[in-house]
């Protein structure tokens, strides 16, 4: 299965992409001269020198000189899949989406990755895992862009280029390479102790999954649904798993890493090509569009928090199956680009501030990944739906766009594209009024009550291997001050945690009792601007 074969003006190419720029028997240049020899250069004399003039040679290194492009910034080593989505139609009463109309088929193309590690890295770290799924509906795409745990490190996306300048290695050596035992990992999440429910996630069996096909993916943010009445709906989207969710223990984990570090990029090609085809339930749980968007108290736009399913069951929507592997690494999984904006009529985005950063920085980002402003006509980015947009030349444009006025109206291209009375509107949910101010909403302070239930819900023996999680990722950081902070944030989590670890460590139980720490910065402290750090 390969992306459909259409233009970025909407018509048919001919071209599929396995025919795309490669044909005929006979090795030719780049325009398409045939060539008798591709292995020796030419030279004047057989031990002279080699002639500048031998176009073939120029070609063949600067091309090569250019294959490589810049890695994703996150999420940078990935494996993905083609497959298809088939709607159950059990979410047609909450949006008016296409696609999830009973027994609908869309085509889609799924992105597994790990976060922190280079393209090149090991796959069964410890790690959080993406899950990005790309609709190709009829009504444009629609992209999932989510992870394997639930809640996220931060819930502001201003403090996205810290986490991870925190969770990356360290800039003067380069290491750690995938791991996030390190100092600044864990001074940061120590120090922003919003991040401690998404730590325990990934110092739980979550944090090394035995497969990206025994893993569940989640939305995160909560986003409003739109029937076709207009009623609004908040939801969050689960990826459940046939296969169920299933973890590496850390021994296993590091000796894979050692004997096959494409591990889990291997298993999903190998089962798929074996016909063994991973599939995924979609569901929702699905929350009353209420003024003040919470649900029991929980509130929906604080993307570090989850709403059990006890309270809210998830409610299946649909079948995801993957059944086709890529057939070019390059052209496919390292160029595709997902972006939580690309959305379709039905389904609308949430005030989450982390969604906001994320609205603005894929398209930003991509524009330096994918060379420019026109990734959307790469073969593995075109929609399906027809496209008639008024976005013009840039670089790497290869459509050839017909006509003189692109805008609208004209009266000189025999028409223009009509603005579509059923197109995407954003819901006018109205803003709440207030001060203009870096402010959050007091909700946002309680880091540890959920952290909590998470921890209380696991069985014994899933509460030994987050301890010792703990204990060997501590062990590694060189600060006392960062182990001894830490072990305080633990505390918050559970007195039986924060002993055990520490005792590991062979460090006493520091004091759990709330402390702050000022900000060091003037004009922060000035104010009285604290951080709690265990209250
Ligand atoms: C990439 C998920 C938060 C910026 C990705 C990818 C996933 C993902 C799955 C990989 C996409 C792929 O396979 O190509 C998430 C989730 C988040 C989150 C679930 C929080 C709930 C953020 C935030 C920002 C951000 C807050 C920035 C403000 C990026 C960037 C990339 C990326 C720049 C690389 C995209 C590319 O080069 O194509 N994210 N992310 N993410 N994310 Fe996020």
């Amino acid at each position: 299965r390969g992306p459909d074969p259409v233009t970025a003006t909407g018509q048919p190419s001919g071209e599929t992409t396995e025919t795309r720029g490669q044909g005929g028997p006979f090795l030719t240049t780049a325009t398409g001269t045939r060539l008798p020899d591709t292995d020796h250069s030419l030279k004047a004399g057989a031990r002279g020198p080699v002639l500048l003039r031998d176009h073939h040679l120029r070609e063949k290194i600067t091309h090569f000189d250019h294959e490589r492009i810049p890695e994703r910034v996150v999420h940078a080593r990935g494996a993905a899949a083609h497959g298809v989505f088939r709607a159950y139609g059990t979410a047609a009463n909450v949006t008016k989406a296409a696609f999830l109309v009973k027994d609908v088929e869309t085509p889609v193309f799924v992105r597994f990755s790990t976060v922190l590690g280079s393209r090149g890295s090991a796959d069964a770290v410890r790690d959080t895992r993406g899950f990005a799924t790309k609709f190709y509906t009829s009504e444009g795409i629609f992209d999932l862009v989510g992870n394997n745990i639930p809640v996220f490190f931060i819930q502001d996306a201003i403090k996205f280029p810290d986490v991870i300048h925190a969770g990356k290695p360290h800039p003067d050596r380069e290491i750690p390479q995938a791991q996030s035992a390190h100092d600044t990992f864990w001074d940061f999440v120590s120090l922003h102790t919003e991040a401690t429910h998404h730590t325990l996630w990934n110092m739980s069996d979550r944090g090394i999954p035995r497969s990206y096909r025994m893993m569940e993916g989640f939305g995160v943010h909560t986003f409003r649904l739109v029937a076709a009445d207009g009623a609004t709906t908040l939801v969050k989207f689960h990826w459940k798993p046939k296969l169920g969710v299933h973890s590496l223990v850390w021994e296993e984990a590091q000796i894979i890493n050692g004997v096959d570090p494409d591990f889990h990029r291997r298993d999903l090609a190998d089962a798929i090509e074996a016909g063994a085809y991973p599939a995924w339930e979609l569901g929702i749980q699905i929350f009353p569009d209420s003024g003040d968007q919470t649900y029991e108290g929980i509130d929906l736009l604080d993307p570090t928090k989850i709403v059990p399913e006890e309270l809210a069951p998830v409610q299946p929507i649909g079948l995801l199956t993957l059944d086709a592997n890529p057939i070019n690494f390059f052209a496919e999984t390292e160029q595709v680009a997902f972006h939580v904006g690309h959305l379709v009529p039905g389904i609308d985005v949430t005030d989450d501030p982390l969604l906001a950063g994320r609205l603005f920085s894929y398209l930003d980002t991509q524009i330096t990944r994918l060379g420019g402003p026109n990734f959307d006509q790469l073969p593995i980015n075109r929609t399906h739906a027809p496209v008639n947009d008024m976005l013009r030349d840039g670089m790497h444009q290869t459509a050839v766009h017909p006509g003189a006025a692109p805008y609208r109206p004209n009266s000189l291209d025999g028409g223009c594209p009509f603005q579509a009375p059923d197109g995407y509107v954003e819901v006018p949910f109205p803003v709440e009024a207030g001060a203009r101010g870096r402010v959050a909403p007091a909700s946002y302070d309680d880091h540890f009550s959920q952290p909590r239930m998470f921890w209380l819900s696991l069985s014994p023996v899933e509460q030994e291997h987050v301890i010792a999680a703990y204990t060997f990722e501590l062990s590694k950081v060189y600060e006392p001050a960062i182990r001894e902070r830490q072990l305080k944030v633990l505390a918050q989590i559970d007195p039986v945690l924060c002993e055990e670890v520490a005792a590991g460590l062979g460090l006493p139980v520091p004091d759990g009792k709330p402390e702050t720490i000022v900000d060091p910065s003037p004009a922060l402290s000035q104010v009285g601007r604290t951080w709690p750090v265990a209250g």
